[in-house]
């Protein structure tokens, strides 16, 4: 019989199959209380909107070994970042990241704000960003959505509304499904089970660590969730 998800089997799984990402602080060292830098959060979640993970890989490295601080993105010629971000693609994102950088640099003493609200408020900031930084550098209890979550969250509760009204529903209940503790795993694991296990195509659900709570398992239909209005 079907089973409600927790975050916990999520986070047993997160444990054992996390990927290691250069930016990450494993769960070991998460556990001893330290933290990822929010600079370096912030800098990889917004190469990874555009990009997949091996190709963001070789920018966060040439962008830390070029500016390793905020202050040093800040205080960099607007022109060297331009030509640094080329072939990442969208070039607001490149001019955003220079404004924000700046605004951090001016206005917070170099130190990322450590709530979703004020980071909402810095330029080229919105609200996957600020979520993803709240969690993860900070470990607050913030809803982290994007296309992995929501593929995830969908199939758990076969949500049968179309995205995109279907989104606050969903982000409904990645909220009910967000641990106080360990927040920050919590939204890299959604997203490393996105990326890994419940993929758009033949996902793996014998390996899921939701496979005995996931109704659209339970319909023998994964792959029919997320669904999309006809375009
Ligand atoms: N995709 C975007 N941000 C990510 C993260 N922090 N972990 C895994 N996949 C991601």
């Amino acid at each position: 019989t079907i089973k409600s998800p927790t975050a916990a089997s999520l986070l047993f799984w997160y444990d054992r199959h996390h990927r290691d990402l250069p930016w990450r602080v494993s769960p070991p060292m998460a556990a001893r209380g330290i933290r990822p830098d929010p600079y370096q959060v912030w800098l990889s979640e917004v190469m990874l909107q555009q990009t997949t993970v091996p190709a963001v890989k070789a920018y966060f490295a040439k962008f830390l070994e070029r500016w390793p601080t905020v202050r040093d993105l800040a205080a960099a010629p607007a022109d060297d970042v331009m030509a640094a971000w080329a072939g990442l693609g969208y070039y607001a994102r490149a001019r955003n990241l220079k404004k924000c950088a700046e605004a951090v640099a001016a206005e917070h003493n170099g130190r990322f704000p450590d709530t979703e609200d004020r980071l909402r408020s810095l330029p080229g900031i919105g609200e996957y960003t600020a979520a993803a930084v709240a969690a993860i550098a900070f470990d607050r209890q913030a809803t982290v959505m994007d296309g992995n979550v929501e593929r995830v969250i969908s199939r758990l509760y076969a949500i049968a509304t179309p995205l995109p009204a279907a989104k606050p529903l969903m982000k409904q209940k990645v909220a009910l499904l967000t641990p106080a503790d360990r927040p920050g795993d919590f939204a890299q694991a959604m997203m490393d089970l996105g990326a890994t296990i419940c993929t758009p195509k033949r996902p793996a659900c014998s390996l899921c660590a939701f496979n005995n709570a996931c109704e659209a398992l339970r319909l023998h239909d994964p792959e029919h969730f997320p669904v999309r209005t006809a375009r």
